[in-house]
Parts: structure tokens; sequence; C-alpha cells
């Protein structure tokens, strides 16, 4: 088990690059499934999740070789011995999938990350075959597939999920016109696995509703630097004519707009100025505009984005929704923010409805906020797999469930545990604002996601170091 220990209060000042994005890296490391020459993947993350899906390629048969690059940075050791370490970032990978030995990922691997269940596509347009298992539960509310099986159906693919094991044959899909709108609005990993499926189609594939997130596009310009031939990117409609095969090449990734988002979260929340370089503004369009509600000034440049304020927050009024809306992946962070602002705000989310396990460990930093409520409304669907049942059925759905946050002039220090990726930088956040120290707990959340996060806050002045149980059972004298 590791923590942070956090010593908030200090305004962050500085500047700090921003990583390459984890969702644009795990679907195009999924994707290199379908190409028929090693890839080359630069600006990679190290994250714990890129290291699992590089693993389930690997247990496929696929060669993986990194390339690393080091950059020093400062140890962030509670023993106050403040020394300067090399830490080693696989900077790209290279990747060889042209002689798989399996199409059947482990359930360990996709138990562990839903973005493992990326790979369907991918090897049922390859290979013709792929046994995958459902993604399991997760811990920020119900995420069915149904879209993305019902998707590769419209392809000719034949689906039947057996067991909690989705087995999928094609001796080679076809192009169709499809949708993938569900009752939350288009699905990222969905519109992941009908794409690349379609690439290798015959003919040609009509995407409606496809989601438009910055990490999708990324994705499309990966395929098409393979040889796919894929329009309309950026849009809520794809189209795509099917090749019969995919080379190999070479691509960089984008920015993590959510990291950069968090990093400048941080500035804001402790009333420092922040700037974070080497990211696309235009992709935090709906983010800035919200910190500028809350009283931040911004400066925006080509490929950087500096955040100040001179008062207190102000409260804001937001529903977390689809690209290009506020995201979903920032809505814990933003009731952080708000939980400091100078009236009340609300905080909905229309996306995942019952993302808010960060909002008890919130309070126990001083934070008022009041219940969930849950919105509700119903719609009528097919249900999951075409190719078992074709039912129709009305079905009661959730629209958004939000809170709200009366704001405090002042945060504690406390011990909080994480719950998920997101929550765990809004617990952070809030600490980095709180007098006193805080306890973070299970940073395995933090660390699917961010990449050395706290030698970045440190490095624009915040005191925040990592322990290991080791180090927790040194300090208590229990260990040498
Ligand atoms: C992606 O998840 C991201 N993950 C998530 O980021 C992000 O929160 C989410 O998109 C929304 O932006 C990756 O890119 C790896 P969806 P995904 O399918 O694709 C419903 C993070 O913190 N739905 O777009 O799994 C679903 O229940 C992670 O980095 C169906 O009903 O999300 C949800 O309500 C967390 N049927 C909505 O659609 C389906 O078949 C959007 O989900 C699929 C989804």
């Amino acid at each position: 088990m590791q923590r942070f220990t956090i010593i908030g209060g200090r305004p962050l000042v500085g500047r700090v690059v921003a990583s390459g994005a984890k969702n644009a890296a795990l679907p195009i490391l999924a994707a290199s499934i379908l190409a028929s020459e090693p890839i080359t993947l630069s600006r990679v993350p190290r994250l714990t999740d890129v290291t699992t899906m590089l693993r389930l390629l690997e247990s496929l048969g696929a060669r993986v070789e990194k390339g690393t690059r080091t950059f020093s940075g400062q140890s962030a050791t509670c023993a106050d011995n403040r020394e300067t370490e090399n830490v080693r970032v696989p900077f790209s990978i290279t990747i060889d999938t042209h002689s798989l030995t399996s199409t059947a990922p482990a359930e360990r691997f996709v138990q562990r990350m839903r973005a493992s269940f990326c790979v369907l596509g991918p090897l049922l347009a390859r290979h013709g075959r792929a046994s995958v298992p459902l993604p399991g539960g997760c811990r920020i509310g119900p995420r069915p597939v149904d879209l993305h099986l019902r998707g590769l159906a419209a392809l000719g693919a034949d689906i039947r999920v057996v067991d909690g094991l989705v087995i999928a044959r094609a001796a080679r899909l076809r192009g169709a016109r499809l949708s993938l709108v569900g009752p939350h609005g288009p699905t990222v990993t969905g519109t992941v696995n009908v794409l690349c499926a379609a690439t290798l189609a015959r003919g040609t594939t009509i995407i409606q509703g496809a989601a438009i997130e910055p990490e999708i596009a990324d994705l499309g310009r990966f395929l098409n630097t393979l040889g796919a031939r894929i329009d309309g990117l950026g849009t809520e409609t794809l189209e795509v004519r099917g090749v019969e095969q995919l080379g190999g090449g070479a691509h960089e990734l984008i920015a993590d707009r959510i990291e950069a988002a968090t990093l400048l979260a941080a500035g804001l929340i402790t009333a420092g100025r922040v700037t974070v370089e080497r990211v696309d503004p235009a992709h935090l369009t709906a983010v800035l505009d919200v910190f500028t509600q809350m009283g931040a000034d911004v400066d925006v440049g080509t490929d950087r984005v500096t955040i100040w304020r001179r008062g207190r927050l102000h409260p804001i009024n937001v529903t977390a929704r689809p690209y290009p809306g506020v995201p979903t992946d920032m809505q814990a962070q933003l009731i952080a923010l708000a939980s400091l602002a100078d009236g009340t705000s609300h905080i909905a989310d229309a996306v995942f409805c019952e993302r808010f396990r960060h909002v008890p460990q919130l309070r126990r930093l001083g934070a008022h906020i009041e219940k969930i409520e849950k919105g509700t409304g119903t719609i009528s669907g097919q249900s999951a797999t075409p190719a078992v049942n074709r039912r129709t059925e009305i079905v009661p759905v959730p629209f958004a469930s939000g809170v709200t946050i009366r704001g405090v002039a002042q945060l504690h220090g406390a011990r909080v545990v994480a719950s998920d990726l997101r929550a765990s930088a809004a617990l952070v956040l809030a600490a980095l604002a709180a007098g006193g120290t805080t306890h973070v707990e299970r940073l395995h959340h933090l660390d699917r996601g961010y990449e050395g996060l706290e030698q970045k806050l440190r490095s624009l002045g915040a005191t925040i170091c990592r322990e290991t149980s080791r180090d927790l059972l040194v300090a208590a004298g229990r260990l040498n």
C-alpha cells in the first residue's frame, strides 16, 4: 500500500509539461493488433494501465520493445532528504503483432482494466476470431458494452456471450451503416472497437453518433498512418473505406487533456500560477470555460495554458457530458474546487451517474457536499447481443445525478482513501489547498492515469511525498 503525505496551503507556481494521453495510448496500443508490420509509438506515459495493455499484447504473442528516456526529478521521499533521482520513463514503444499466437486475452487483464476490451474489434478484424471476457464491474457505475457488440454485429460478426466471455467470429467483416449512440450518448471505447474493425472490412462503413473525443481522432490519425481510409475524424459521422491490409508506422500521442486540466486545477485551488506546456488548448475549451466562470484568469498560447486567480473561487453550475462538454473525468476535481467557492455550486454527471465515491472522502477534509440527487427517465432499446435475443425492452435509465456543494473558506488535513483514478486526483487537489497534513491512501488508483504526479507537483512547490508500506513500518520503528 502506498500513500501520499501532503502538507497543504502553499500556492503552486511554475511550468510543467503534459504527458502523453492515457486514453489515446490504450486504444492505439490495442489497435496495433491490426498492423502487419511493427509500429512505433512515442510520448507514451509511464502508467500502470499502459503496462497492463503491453502485458496483454505480449500474452497474445506480440513483441514489445521499450525505448526509454530519463529525466531528473526530486524524489518525493518523506525522509526530507531531497535527493535528485533519475526517473526512467518509457518514451517510445515498438510493437510487432504480425505473428500473434492467441486471440483470447486472459481474464485478469480485462478485470484489471476495462480498456483491455478494446482488443475485441482489432482481433476480430485481423484474425476473424476473438474471445474476450466481458469487463467486470467498475467503481464509477454500470458500464455495459452492448453498443460495442451491436456495432460489431452490424459489421457481420457472429457474437455470442457465454459465461461472461464474448466469442466473436467473422470470416471477413463487411461495411455497414450503424449508430453508436446509447442512453448516455456516444460511447468512446465502443467507437474504438467498431472503428478499428471497420478498417479491414469489405466495403464502406458509416458510423453515426461516433464519439468525438480528441483521443478518437488521434486513434484515427494513427490508423490512417498505417494505411486505413477514415474520413470525418472529429465529427460524429465517420466514413471508413475498408482495406485488405494495414502496414506499420510511427505515431506521437496527443497530450493528456485530463492530466493537463488537473494540473491547472492544482494551480487554481492553491491560488498559485501554473503553466502547462505541450498541450492543445482546444482540447480544454469546456474546462477552461468553467475555470473562467470560477473567477480564474486564463492565458492561452499555441501549445500552453497559464492559469491564476486574484479573488476567491466563484460557485458553478455544471453537468459533465460527452466531449465537447465538460469531461466526466474532471467532475471530481471540479467538486474539490467548488468546495472552496464563495457560494453554492451544483455539479452533475450525465455520463456516469454513480461516479461520486470521492464525496464522502472530500467531506473528511471539511467540504460541505449535500446528498447525491439521482435524475431518472426511461428509454426503449434492443437488448445486449442481437445474435442471442432481439426483443425490445423498456429500461429505466438514470439520466444525470449531481451534488450541491456549499463552499467553505478553508479545508483541513485528514486521512482519506482513494476509490478510483479521478477521485484520487480530487483528493490530492483538496489536500494541496487544505491546512495541515493529509494522507491520501491507495495510490494504485492514481498511478493508473497520472505519470509522476508528485514530481510534477513538487516542481511547482508542493510539499508532497510518497510513502510505501516499508517507509511506514520503518517510521513506526517496526522495521530497520
Ligand atoms: C472512456 O470510457 C474513458 N476510458 C473514460 O475515462 C471516460 O470517463 C469515458 O470514456 C467517458 O468520457 C478510456 O478511454 C479508456 P463510454 P468508456 O463507453 O469508453 C454507456 C478515466 O478516468 N455505455 O464512452 O468505457 C456507459 O455506461 C476513464 O480515464 C452504454 O450504455 O466510456 C456510460 O454511461 C474512466 N453501452 C456512457 O455510455 C455501451 O456499450 C459513456 O461510456 C457503452 C457505454
